[in-house]
C-alpha cells in the first residue's frame, strides 16, 4: 500500500567522501547497513526545520510557553509537518483503525513516539478511553509529554501528562500519558485489563527492559479478557520498535502485520579502530581531538561512554584538554554530558544551539541511541561499550557492569551521526571485534534479578509464574531463585504445595520500590526506626544528593565533614536528610554544604509518598532518635545478602557469590576495614566496587536470616 512497506532488507548505502582521517588511527569502510529504502516516504533532503528546532529546545523550555505565542506554534505545526511520518498519517490511521495490534517500525526521530499519539486524538479515536504510552527511561516520559503538550498547545497535566516513580503530571482530563514502563505494570495490580485505556503505546520495545516484557504478557492477557467480556471496549496495542528485530514480537502476538515508517538517513562514513584497544574511554576522548583538529567545520559531536562518573571525567578532562595551545585555531568547545541522573534542567543544555565558532560536544550514556534525539550531530564516537544490569544467577542480586554492545546498538549509534547530513561515525573497537559482539542485546529478563517482577506477578493474581506467557522466558532456575529470595524475605509461603503470596508480600508490593528495601520498611515497627529508614531509602531513590563539582572535590568532602558517619553511609544520608529539615530546607544552606537542593527536595518527595503508602498498609511510622545500629540492623533485614567479609590479605569479599570487592572511594567507610560491610549495590569498573555501605554486627545477620547466614559460615 501506498506510503508503507513492509520491513526492508537491510541494505547498505555508499558513504560520501568527507575524508577527514589522513593520519588518524581509524580506517574507513564501507559503512553498514543503513535502515533506508525506496518506499515511498522518501528521506527529506530539506531539513531547514531543524534550525528553527534547535532555537525552540534551546531558547526556552516548553513550561514557560505562552499561549499567545502564535510564531512558536506555528513552527512546531511546520516541524509536525516535516516530520517523515507525516505523509503516511491517513493510512497509518487506516491500518490502527483495521489492527487490534500494530506494530510500527521507524528510524529514531521519525515522529513515532510524539505524533502518533496526537493523530490517534485529532481523529477522535480516544473517546472511550486514552492512550498511555510507555518508555523506558523517566527522563524521556516526562521531556517527550512536554514537546507533545507545547505541540499541542495544551498545559502538561492536561490533555497531556505523565506519569514516572515518585512523579506525576495527571488529571482526569488526561487522554495521552507518557508514563514509564514500571509506571504501568503498577497501574496493572489494581486493574489488570487497564481499562481506562484504549490503546496502549509499548515504545522502544527492541530495548527489551524487563517491565516492557512483562507488560507484553499482561497486555496479552488483557486484550484476550477485554475481547471476551461483553460491553468492554477493545485493548488496541501498538508496539514500536527503532530496529528491524520485531519478528519475534509480531509471531508472539499471532502474527501481527508490522509497518515501517522511513526516517531520514544520510549516508555515514565508517571509521574502525585499526587495532584492539583496551582503555576505550581514552580512544574516545584522543578520536574526539582528532576529529576536532582535522574537521574543519563546527558540527557538533555525540560521544557514547558509559555511565555518570565516567562521563563527567571524560568532560572534566576534554574540557581541560581543549584549553591547551595547539588548539587555538580551532572552533571553541563546549563540552556536555548526558545521563539519565543528570538534572532536567541539565538536560535541555544539550538541545540548545551553540553560538558561532563552538562546536558541541556531548558525552552521554546509550540514553542517547533511540530515546532522546540531539539536533545538529554530524560525528558520532561509539566507545562500543554499555553499563548494563546483570544478574548473578543462584544470587539474589544485580550488578551494573560495564559490557560491549550488540552490534544492533552499534547501529543505532552510527545513524545519530546521519539524521540531518551525511554524518561519520567512529568505532572505537575493530572490524573484528564488532563481528564478534551480539546481534542484538539480551532481554533485560534473562539477566536481572526477577525478584520485583514476580512480586508484582503474584500481586496481579497470576496463579502460576513458571507458566506465565513470557515473550523470552526466564530459566526455572533464574525464578526458582527469585521465588527464594521472595520465600526469605517473607513475601511468599508455600500454601498446598504452591507459592503464594503472604500478607507482608501484598504489602511489599504497594511500595514502588525492590522488595528487599519494602522488608526493610516492613521491619521498621519492629526496630522503632521506620522514621529513619524511610529517610534512607528516599535517599537512595534520588540521584545523588552530594553536589561534587570537578576542581573542588577538597572543598566539598570539607564541607560535609560533618556529617559522615563512622556507621557508613547510609547514617551519613541520615544525617543529610536530618540537617536539611532542620535547615528549612535551605537552598543557599545546601550550596554552602555541596549539598544538590534538587535532589533533596525530591527525596523528601518520595519520602512523602512513602509515608502514604505506610500509612495505607498500617505501618506504623516511629522513631529511634540517636540510637542508630537499629537503623542498620533494620536495614540490613531486607539487604542481608549484599555482605561482604574482610578477608585477611585486606581484601573483601562477598558472601553470596565469593566476589572480591572494595569500598568505594568515596564510602564513608573508606580507609577502614570494617570486618563486615553492607553494601547498596555492586558497581563494575575495572575492580569491584562496593556502594553506599554500612558497617553490620555479624550477630545481628544470624538472627535476621539464620539458616542463610548458617550456610555462609561467617565468623561471630
Ligand atoms: O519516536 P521517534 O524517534 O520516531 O521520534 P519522536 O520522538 O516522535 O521525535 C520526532 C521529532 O520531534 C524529533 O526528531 C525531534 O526533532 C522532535 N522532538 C523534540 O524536539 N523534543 C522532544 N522532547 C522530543 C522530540
Ligand atoms: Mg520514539
Amino acid at each position: 500500500m501506498a506510503g508503507f512497506q513492509e520491513p526492508p532488507v537491510k541494505k547498505a548505502k555508499i558513504g560520501n567522501n568527507v575524508n577527514l582521517n589522513a593520519n588518524s588511527s581509524h580506517i574507513p569502510v564501507q559503512p553498514g547497513p543503513s535502515h533506508s529504502t525506496n518506499g515511498h516516504v522518501k528521506a527529506r533532503q530539506d531539513n531547514s526545520h531543524y534550525g528553527t528546532l534547535k532555537h525552540i529546545n534551546g531558547g526556552r523550555g516548553p513550561m514557560q510557553k505562552t499561549f499567545r505565542d502564535t510564531d512558536n506554534l506555528r513552527s512546531l505545526l511546520t516541524q509536525r509537518h516535516a516530520l517523515p511520518i507525516f505523509p503516511v498519517r491517513n493510512e497509518l490511521l487506516q491500518e490502527l483503525k483495521k489492527h487490534q495490534t500494530l506494530i510500527i517500525l521507524g528510524e529514531t526521530g521519525s515522529g513515532k513516539t510524539t505524533q502518533i499519539p496526537q493523530y490517534i486524538h485529532e481523529e477522535r479515536l480516544d473517546r472511550k478511553g486514552g492512550v498511555c504510552i510507555t518508555q523506558p527511561r523517566r527522563v524521556a516520559a516526562i521531556s517527550i509529554a512536554k514537546r507533545v503538550a507545547e505541540e499541542m498547545n495544551t498545559n502538561l497535566g492536561g490533555l497531556v501528562g505523565y506519569s514516572v516513580r515518585f512523579e506525576e503530571a495527571v488529571s482526569p482530563a488526561t487522554k495521552l500519558k507518557y508514563v514509564t514502563d514500571g509506571m504501568l505494570l503498577r497501574e496493572a495490580i489494581s486493574d489488570p485489563t487497564l481499562s481506562r485505556y484504549s490503546w496502549v503505546v509499548l515504545d522502544e520495545a527492541h530495548e527489551r527492559t524487563i517491565n516492557t516484557d512483562v507488560l507484553f504478557g499482561i497486555l496479552k492477557d488483557a486484550q484476550k479478557t477485554r475481547k471476551s467480556t461483553p460491553g468492554q471496549d477493545p485493548l488496541r496495542l501498538i508496539i514500536m520498535s527503532a530496529t528491524m528485530d520485531v519478528d519475534h514480537f509480531s509471531s508472539y502476538f499471532a502474527n501481527c502485520p508490522v509497518r515501517y515508517v522511513e526516517g531520514r538517513q544520510y549516508p555515514i562514513e565508517m571509521f574502525y579502530a585499526k587495532k584492539q584497544e583496551d582503555d576505550y574511554v581514552m580512544t574516545a576522548m584522543t578520536t574526539v581531538f582528532q576529529i576536532h583538529q582535522k574537521a574543519p567545520q563546527q558540527h557538533d559531536i555525540l560521544v557514547f561512554l558509559t555511565g555518570q562518573e565516567e562521563i563527567d571525567s571524560a568532560v572534566a578532562n576534554i574540557r581541560q584538554i581543549a584549553k591547551d595551545d595547539s588548539l587555538a585555531e580551532c572552533p571553541r568547545l563546549k563540552v556536555l554530558p548526558l545521563y539519565a541522573a543528570l538534572p532536567a534542567h541539565q538536560q535541555l543544555d544539550v538541545f540548545r544551539p551553540t553560538a558561532p565558532g563552538e562546536r558541541k560536544v556531548i558525552i552521554s550514556t546509550n540514553i542517547a541511541e533511540t530515546s532522546i534525539t540531539i539536533p545538529g550531530i554530524r560525528y558520532v564516537v561509539d566507545s562500543g561499550r554499555a553499563k548494563v544490569r546483570t544478574y548473578h544467577p543462584g544470587s539474589g542480586f544485580d550488578a551494573l557492569r560495564v559490557k560491549k554492545i550488540s552490534q544492533a546498538q552499534a547501529w543505532q549509534r552510527m545513524g545519530r551521526a546521519g539524521r540531518e547530513a551525511p554524518g561519520n561515525c567512529y568505532r572505537g573497537y575493530t572490524r573484528q571485534e564488532f563481528d564478534a559482539m551480539d546481534v542484538n542485546p539480551t532481554p533485560e529478563i534473562l539477566r536481572s534479578n526477577l525478584a520485583s517482577v514476580i512480586l508484582q506477578l503474584l500481586a496481579m493474581g497470576v496463579k502460576n509464574v513458571l507458566t506465565f506467557d513470557f515473550i523470552d522466558k526466564p530459566s526455572a532456575a533464574h525464578i526458582e531463585a527469585a521465588m527464594a529470595q521472595l520465600t526469605s524475605l517473607g513475601a511468599v509461603a508455600v500454601q498446598a504445595e504452591s507459592l503464594v503470596l503472604t500478607e507482608a508480600g501484598g504489602k511489599m508490593a504497594q511500595f514502588p520500590l525492590e522488595p528487599r528495601y519494602a522488608k526493610a520498611i516492613l521491619s521498621g515497627p519492629e526496630y522503632g526506626c521506620t522514621d529513619e529508614v524511610l529517610s534512607i531509602i528516599s535517599a537512595l531513590s534520588s540521584e545523588s544528593i552530594f553536589n561534587n563539582p570537578s576542581g573542588r572535590k577538597d572543598a566539598a568532602v570539607n564541607a560535609r565533614r560533618k556529617f559522615t558517619s563512622v556507621e557508613g553511609d547510609h547514617i551519613t544520608l541520615l544525617k543529610v536528610i536530618r540537617a536539611f529539615k532542620a535547615a528549612k530546607k535551605n537552598k543557599m544552606w545546601c550550596h554552602e554544604n555541596f549539598l544538590n537542593f534538587r535532589n533533596l527536595t525530591y527525596a523528601l518527595e518520595v519520602r512523602k509518598q512513602l509515608v502514604q503508602v505506610c500509612q495505607r498498609c498500617g505501618v506504623t511510622i516511629t522513631s529511634c532518635q540517636q540510637n542508630t545500629d537499629s537503623v542498620r540492623r533494620c536495614l540490613a533485614t531486607g539487604l542481608y545478602t549484599n555482605v561482604a567479609e574482610l578477608q585477611l590479605d585486606g581484601k573483601y569479599l562477598t558472601l553470596d557469590t565469593k566476589q572480591e570487592a572494595v569500598l568505594h572511594p568515596s564510602s564513608a567507610l573508606w580507609g577502614g576495614k570494617p570486618a563486615y560491610v553492607l553494601f547498596t549495590e555492586l558497581v563494575h569498573t575495572g575492580k569491584t566496587y562496593m556502594h553506599l555501605n554500612s558497617i553490620v554486627d555479624p550477630q545481628w545477620l544470624y538472627e535476621i536470616a539464620p539458616d542463610y547466614f548458617r550456610k555462609k559460615h561467617i565468623k561471630t
